[in-house]
């Protein structure tokens, strides 16, 4: 069974976030997914309009994901990893290249093209535009 994993905060999930979960379960049979909690959230300077309990039950409720964990600072990943027998690490090409260094403990990083013209960030921009 091939493991595949990505990490993301995913809130106000849109049709962009949707194509990356699709295209990362091709890479395997079981699709972890590391949802960033509000704490690491803010750390990043984010503030999720969701909470991570309503974000994590969202990702639950797709098909193509198998199970969703908690990433709760940057340096996890190499420990995830190896605690999840993880195969390939896939992530949007807005990181290509800041994972690479998993490459060295034998994961394949692949790194997919974003969905143009869409993100968190725009949806709340033009929503407050909108005043909606
Ligand atoms: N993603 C994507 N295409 C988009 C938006 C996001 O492929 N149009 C991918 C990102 O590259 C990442 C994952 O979805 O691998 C989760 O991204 P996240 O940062 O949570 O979503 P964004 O919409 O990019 O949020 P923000 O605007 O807050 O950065």
């Amino acid at each position: 069974m091939k493991r595949v994993i990505t990490y993301g905060t995913f809130d106000l999930l849109h049709y962009g976030h949707i194509n990356l979960l699709r295209r990362a379960k091709k890479y395997g049979d079981y699709l972890i997914i590391a949802l960033s909690t509000d704490e690491f959230n803010e750390k990043k300077g984010k503030h999720s309009y969701f909470n991570y309990e309503k974000r994590k039950s969202l990702l639950e409720s797709i098909r193509y994901v198998d199970l969703v964990i908690p990433e709760k600072n940057w340096e996890q990943k190499v420990n995830d990893v190896k605690e999840y027998n993880i195969d390939t690490f896939v992530m949007g090409d807005d990181w290509k290249g800041k994972f690479d260094y998993l490459k060295k403990d034998g994961i394949d990083v692949v790194y997919l093209p974003r969905t143009p013209k869409v993100s968190t960030s725009k949806i709340k921009k033009d929503l407050k535009l909108q005043g909606k």
